[in-house]
């Protein structure tokens, strides 16, 4: 009998591709995917633990859900419950005594046997915990890429983290650094390409720390990667996320200029501009360290747009340190950015490190540091009026008639035409710009 499946995505774009494969696998089994919450028989909570109170998020979230499976419960339905994500991995079988409700907890590295916990909850009516760190390759045990038909698409190469950084909690959550071998790599991204895919973007913790296992038997970096993928006949974009500075070798700088599919956008976080809160953070690398870099990749690309992810008051952040990282923004200029308050992980080490910044402190900091970041983001945004960009376009806009796509820099991009330029790049003339998107007129 045919059932559905409703996946909640929270955090980043690791999670968002997870959520795709794990539809994937849930489907031979008889589940569609459903946007509808209380049509499903299945409810998936891929969860993220990154920042603030992840967890109690999804414990009110769960509350929620228990309104849910009464509601279809008193119509006769059942609702199994599924907790997945990095709360699974970091609460375990907490989860099942805070809220009972919930039948399957699984972890990032263990959700290819999602289909078989379903099965086994269904049979046995039992409650089943899987947080394990198989020794396996997880992306081996998956089912090939179904067809779904977007143009754009993510694919994870990499996962996991060895950097430790001290207010990071993916390192525990996520596990040791993992690169895929590059033939499976290749493998999926064919099958994504013969679906319609145009544009993919590789996805790791730690993306340009890749170092898979190579058809020739050695290992290959990412820009070696990138290289082959160009290749693909179907692949015109390529982009990869996120990167470490101090995994940015010569190899991928002179990639930027190299491969024409590698789009001309760089997510680098530098996280604080001051050398000892950088140093307290465990980042590898100095404010002069990042500013050569991007020197660098810069003159490999000249016209990179460069997005970043910083955080305000960590530990010990004085005003003279959040200046310093005020100026990397200003000498820098973003196109794009993250920012967010210091928020204490619990187990991590900075959440037990003296000088804590006041709440009042951190938010006044990330006040300042994002009206200056989206000022800079504007005017990368006006820059763009009056130039012709190719555009990608990947779905219906809001508003009928309208498409929406992206141009190399990655802003959205609105024009008015037919769906049946979704898919294809197409010459836009940029004539307006707003805060976060541009639209035009395709030439
Ligand atoms: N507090 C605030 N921001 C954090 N990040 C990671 N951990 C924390 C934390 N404990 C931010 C970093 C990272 C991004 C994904 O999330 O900037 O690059
Ligand atoms: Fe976390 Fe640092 Fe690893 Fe990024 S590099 S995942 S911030 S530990």
């Amino acid at each position: 009998m045919l059932k559905k499946v409703h996946i909640k995505t929270y955090g980043c774009q690791m999670n968002a591709y997870d959520s795709v494969r794990m539809a994937e696998a849930l489907a031979p089994e008889g589940y569609l995917e459903t946007p509808d919450m209380e049509a499903a028989d299945l409810i998936v909570l891929n969860t993220c633990h990154i920042r603030e109170k992840a967890a109690e998020k999804i414990y009110s979230e769960l509350g929620r859900l228990r309104l849910v499976r009464d509601r279809r419960r008193a119509q006769g339905s059942e609702t199994m419950i599924a907790v997945a994500g990095c709360v699974a991995q970091a609460e375990g079988a907490e989860i099942l005594k805070r809220a009972p409700l919930v039948d399957l907890v699984v972890g990032p590295q263990s959700y290819h046997r999602l289909p078989d916990l379903v099965r086994r909850a269904r049979s046995e009516g039992a409650k089943l915990v899987d947080t394990e760190f198989p020794e396996q390759d997880k992306f081996a045990s998956l089912p090939a890429r179904q067809s779904r038909q977007l143009p754009a698409a993510f694919l994870t190469i990499q996962e996991g983290c060895d950097k430790f950084c001290t207010f990071c909690v993916v390192p525990y959550t996520r596990g040791a650094e993992f690169s895929r071998p590059v033939t499976a790599v290749m493998a999926e991204a064919r099958r994504l390409a013969g679906f319609g895919v145009r544009e993919i973007t590789v996805l790791g913790q730690n993306v340009n720390a890749y170092a898979g296992e190579g058809p020739d038997g050695r290992i290959w970096g990412l820009a070696h990667l990138l290289t082959a993928l160009a290749q693909i006949p179907g692949v015109e974009r390529l982009r990869y996320t996120t990167s470490h500075p101090a995994d940015m070798n010569d190899d991928l700088i002179a990639a930027h200029r190299d491969i024409p599919a590698l789009m001309p956008y760089l997510h680098l976080p530098f996280q604080a501009g001051a050398d000892r809160i950088l140093a307290a953070m465990n980042r590898k690398h100095t404010r002069a360290d990042y500013f050569r870099l991007i020197e660098r990749i810069r003159a490999a690309r000249p016209d990179l747009a460069l997005s970043t992810d910083i955080i305000v008051g960590f530990p010990g952040e004085t005003e003279d340190d959040f200046a310093a990282t005020m100026d990397v923004v200003e000498e820098v200029g973003f196109a794009q950015a993250y920012s967010f308050k210091y928020s204490p992980r619990p187990g991590t080490p900075a959440a037990s490190l003296p000088g804590q910044v006041t709440e009042a402190d951190k938010s006044r900091r990330l006040a300042v540091l994002q009206t200056r970041l989206n000022a800079q983001q504007a005017a990368f945004n006006s820059a763009q009026v009056g130039r012709t960009l190719p555009v990608l376009f990947e779905r219906t806009g809001r508003r009928p008639g309208q498409l929406a796509g992206r141009s190399p820099y990655l802003q959205a991009v609105h024009v008015e035409a037919g769906e049946e330029r979704i898919g294809e790049i197409f010459s836009v003339a940029i004539t307006q710009a707003g805060p976060n998107s541009l639209s035009g007129v395709i030439i």
